[in-house]
């Protein structure tokens, strides 16, 4: 499937064997796995060891936020693991982001900026006037200088971010991708596949539309047609 390098199929399970059988039915399909907080606390290290045998690049979505010594040792304990990519928040500070230097010789570092589940009047209430665009462009730009290798952010904000980021093989990453007819969940800042493509995206993440999908094949056919199409319109 065209495209595939690109899909990172959220694996957000508790049971290891349920999902290694999932990976194993997409693994031809997807670019890589991402494993987030609830396959992490019941899997631990022992389970991210376990899905790196079947040799797709992992993104250890961890999403670390904590004083800059904290996330420091945390790190160092995830260097035996070896994730291709690992996330933090932007939000630690700066500070926080360049604690990572051993981490990083092995791992590429993702900045959250805004949550996809979050829009403008969450920012409003957390005592911020400013649109999404702002927030998330003000936290790329402290994620930049301090050295990280890419940005979680809504496809929406790609472009804008594209305009204050020269950095040749920085990593633009969206979650948030749905098509008009999927369930939209707990996400707020959406967009579909091909779009998220065309806005500038290198890799999509993407969850509940392929792992809840009746045929998760299918779903994944769908997306690379849904790229293709907007590529070329
Ligand atoms: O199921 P869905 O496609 O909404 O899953 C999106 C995945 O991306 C979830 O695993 C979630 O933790 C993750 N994510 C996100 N928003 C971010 C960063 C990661 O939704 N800003």
């Amino acid at each position: 499937m065209k495209f595939k390098q690109m899909i990172f199929c959220a694996i957000d399970f508790s049971n290891l064997n349920e999902s290694k059988r999932f990976i194993s039915k997409i693994a031809d399909h997807i670019g890589g796995i991402k494993v987030g907080l609830e396959f992490f606390l019941k899997n631990g290290p022992h389970g991210v060891l376990e899905l790196k045998k079947i040799g797709l690049p992992i993104f250890l979505d961890l999403k670390l936020k904590d004083i800059p010594n904290t996330v420091k040792k945390a790190t160092e304990n995830i260097v035996q693991l070896s994730p291709e990519y690992l996330s933090v928040h932007v939000t630690g500070g700066s500070i926080m982001l360049k604690e990572l230097n051993l981490v990083k010789k092995t791992t590429k570092i993702l900045g959250v900026t805004m949550l996809t589940s979050l829009d403008n009047k969450d920012l409003r209430n957390f005592g911020l006037n400013i649109s999404n665009n702002e927030y998330v462009k003000n936290l790329a730009k402290i994620g930049v200088a301090a050295g990280i290798d890419g940005l979680v952010s809504s496809a929406h904000e790609v472009p804008e971010l594209k305009k204050i980021i020269n950095k040749k093989g920085f990593l633009y990453v969206t979650p948030g991708i749905r098509f008009s007819d999927n369930k939209i969940n707990d996400q707020k800042r959406i967009i579909s596949p091909g779009l998220a493509v065309k806005f500038g995206s290198s890799m999509l993440i993407i969850g509940r539309s392929i792992t809840q999908s009746k045929d998760p094949i299918e779903t994944l056919k769908r997306i690379s047609e849904n790229i293709e199409a907007q590529i070329e319109s």
